[in-house]
């Protein structure tokens, strides 16, 4: 396909079972630990550039800047020739409130760019750049259950199972649609500096990461709510334990919390994963999602809920 200097890309929000929180020493932006996510459907980013005499970004209607897609263009034009460019982005879902808007702003800009400008990027390639902008938006790239790991001096992410190996639902809970206070780069640099839980994070989540893609492999869903909840409360102690420290619940989360932990003693299989906002997101079958969303409705202070399930890989929708 002939670059044309314009195209729109859509990708996915991504949610980890097993979280990314804090980077390796150096450039590149490469996270200090494997992390397995799974990539939604039910909610998207969708981002149009266009070659301009400057760059300029609107996001959900509004003219903006961001320093990190700033950086972010700036890396990307010492490996390649591209001229200015007009971005214009919107989320479906509330932006900067721990949904990843960062993972499908990153995933989608970079595909879109990747169309637009002719960079002839393979989609191992559009990933890694991607993780450039922000580590998860590495995911976003894939579809499905993907991994980001180590291989050959370099982070990368790959489908580790489709979609529909494994169809689970994906409810969301909205518990603030305030923009979060600290960003996911400031709070993971300030873990690594100042919580003394850091390296047991670090050490620990290796053996996550195996846990994990193991019970994703075996559609085991009691050993893998086991695992992803672990690995998500973790990274809130590393948050509560960094020095100032940093809150991302709101009343509604521990509310969501405990709906949820009802839910499953009374036999539905549920687990809570929670990011760096105060949003709530409860993995279970298909089937559950229904008692799931009815559970999440109801705690007080619950804004909205939002039906996700596993989704596809970032694509390019409109090439000029
Ligand atoms: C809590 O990918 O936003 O969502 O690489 O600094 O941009 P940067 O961080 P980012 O961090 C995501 C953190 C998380 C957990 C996860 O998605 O693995």
């Amino acid at each position: 396909m002939a670059a044309r200097g314009e195209a729109t890309a859509v990708a996915h929000p991504n949610v980890a079972l097993v979280k990314y929180w804090g980077k390796q020493a150096g450039a590149g932006n490469r996270p200090a630990t494997p992390s397995l996510s799974v990539t939604l459907s039910g909610i998207a980013t969708t981002t149009r550039v266009e070659a301009a005499p400057a760059d300029r970004l609107w996001l959900n209607g509004k003219e903006a800047q961001d320093p990190k897609i700033a950086g972010f263009l700036a890396e990307l034009r010492t490996a390649f020739d591209i001229p200015g460019i007009a971005i214009t982005t919107g989320n479906d879902f509330p932006t900067g409130a721990g949904l990843a808007s960062s993972a499908s702003g990153f995933a989608a800009l970079t595909t879109a760019i990747d169309a637009a400008f002719g960079l002839g990027l393979d989609r191992a390639e559009r990933s890694v750049w991607a993780r450039r902008g922000s580590a998860s938006a590495a995911r976003s790239i894939f579809g499905g259950f993907v991994a980001l790991v180590e291989r050959g001096g370099e982070s990368v992410a790959e489908t580790v199972a489709d979609a529909d190996h494994w169809p689970l639902a994906v409810t969301v809970g909205v518990a603030s649609k305030q923009v979060k206070s600290v960003g996911s780069t400031a709070g993971m640099e300030r873990a690594r500096a100042t919580s003394p839980f850091y390296n047991a994070w670090t050490t620990s989540t290796h053996d996550d990461f195996s846990v994990a893609l193991r019970a994703v492999r075996a559609r085991d869903f009691d050993a893998l709510a086991e695992v992803a909840e672990h690995s998500s409360m973790k990274l809130h102690a590393l948050t509560l334990t960094s020095r100032p420290a940093i809150v991302y619940w709101a009343p509604a989360t521990v509310a969501a919390l405990h709906a949820l932990a009802q839910l499953r003693s009374a036999g539905t299989g549920v687990f809570a994963s929670i990011d760096a906002g105060p949003q709530v997101k409860a993995f279970s079958a298909l089937d559950d999602a229904d008692d799931v969303a009815d559970a999440l409705a109801t705690v007080p202070g619950i804004e909205r809920v939002i039906r996700c399930s596993i989704g596809p890989a970032a694509a390019v929708t409109d090439a000029g």
